[in-house]
């Protein structure tokens, strides 16, 4: 475990059976090299004493808002400033449900407020407390706030019982922490330009041939591949999603034209490009400059011509080295046209994606595709687009 080396960590512990296991996670990071400062529930210090706590970690262990004898306020702020990581294990039903909601009655949930790092929490509680639907609920919603759930094992519980809701392993626990490192540093130094959004042809001032692409999927790509270090330029078509934030260069264009003359000018120098945006195959060959009246003229018969194709030209003029990626969306012969446009395009690899699959495509928040190159396929099931964006960015990292 070589990437926790120097990292700071918050190991937040909740009151429940579980927090014993919580001193030999807090050896393991420490051991790994990292700086660790513990922050407990009151109900914590009921399962394991800070005692032991901060003999292992070499730090008095923050548990209070203030130091009872000297009035000494421990700022949340600081410390979620501080933090690289925060990791809550065990994390309780009621802490899942304090962190869900925003109540902040003690430090450890004011921490997690505070943090602008990454927060992994590995729940642990009886079988019953796992499945109930409030539990269930409580962890959706920090999944969806970007929180990193290390899923509980199955096996012997504190009550006796067996099912689902044992805390993982401090060692799974650790090593989630350090390949999560890992993937941080994956992309460092490296440039991507990433294609996002549809294009808009215009057929007079007021009216466009375009698709329903949102952005989304581009977005998160985006996104990602700045989280792991990357420098990124993002060609995104008409989109009303912000700017992603870190080093990810926004240029905004129209046309399928428009994005070509973008991607052209920094295709060169990129390590990765990645082409999820939908691009329109065709484009009206004769704009209007005005609106085209219906009182004036018959119905219009359109002439249409065909745009470029980005990706081909790209994959034309490909190095050794770089890896190109496109997207397709297919809704019948998926998996022989997927096939036949990373032949044809000169891809590296190809994203499927169907219209067929529900929670799938166009606009949705989530994701289910099939990452193909000629000679694997990896199905990725349905999930958020960042997830997803990190799956992708997972293979061609190992295509590098
Ligand atoms: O934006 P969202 O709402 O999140 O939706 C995401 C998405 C469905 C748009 C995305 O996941 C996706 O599938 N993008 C590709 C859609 C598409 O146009 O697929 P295609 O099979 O028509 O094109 C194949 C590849 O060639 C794509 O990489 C496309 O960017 C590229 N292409 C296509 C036509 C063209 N003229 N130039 C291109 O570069």
């Amino acid at each position: 475990m070589t990437n926790l080396k120097g990292k700071h960590i918050i190991l937040g512990i909740s009151g429940g059976i579980a927090a014993y296991k919580s001193a030999m996670l807090l050896r393991l990071f420490v051991k790994a090299g990292a700086e660790v400062q513990v922050v407990m529930t009151p109900n914590g210090k009921e399962f394991i004493t800070p005692v032991t706590l901060s003999a292992l970690s070499g730090k008095p262990v923050i548990s209070e808002f203030f130091t009872a004898n000297t009035g000494e306020w421990h700022s949340h702020v600081d410390l979620g400033l501080w933090a690289d990581a925060m990791v809550i294990a065990p994390a309780t039903a009621s802490t899942l449900a304090k962190m869900a909601t925003g109540v902040a009655d003690n430090m450890l949930i004011t921490t997690y407020l505070s943090a602008k790092a990454p927060v992994f929490v590995a729940p642990a509680m009886d079988l019953d407390m796992m499945a109930h639907p409030t539990t269930t609920r409580n962890l959706a919603t920090l999944k969806a706030d970007g929180v990193h759930i290390i899923e509980p094992a199955t096996g012997e519980l504190a009550s006796h019982l067996t099912g689902r809701g044992r805390m993982e392993e401090p060692e799974k626990i650790a090593e989630a922490l350090d390949a999560f490192f890992g993937r941080q540093q994956s992309l460092r130094g490296r440039k991507v330009l990433i294609t996002a959004g549809p294009t808009y042809e215009r057929i007079d001032p007021v009216r466009f041939i375009g698709n329903f692409s949102s952005g989304k999927m581009g977005y998160a790509l985006a996104a990602e591949a700045a989280r792991r270090g990357a420098s990124v330029v993002l060609v995104s078509g008409p989109s009303a999603l912000p700017d992603p934030a870190g080093d990810v260069t926004t240029i905004r264009i129209e046309s399928a034209r428009e994005m070509l003359a973008a991607c052209e000018e920094h295709f060169a120098d990129s390590d990765i490009t990645i082409m999820s945006a939908a691009v329109a195959d065709y484009a009206p060959a004769h704009p209007r400059d005005r609106k085209i009246k219906r009182e004036h003229e018959d119905v219009p018969v359109m002439e249409l011509v065909k745009n470029p194709d980005i990706a081909a030209t790209l994959g034309a003029r490909k190095r050794p080295g770089q890896i190109l990626t496109g997207f397709a969306l297919e809704t019948d012969n998926e998996m022989a046209n997927a096939r036949q446009k990373l032949a044809k395009k000169n891809l590296d690899m190809i994203v499927l994606n169907s219209l067929a699959d529900k929670g799938a495509g166009f606009g949705t928040d989530t994701n289910k595709v099939s990452i193909i190159t000629t000679d694997t396929v990896t199905e990725v099931p349905l999930k958020s687009k960042t997830e997803v964006a990190g799956d992708i960015l997972d293979r061609i990292t190992e295509l590098l």
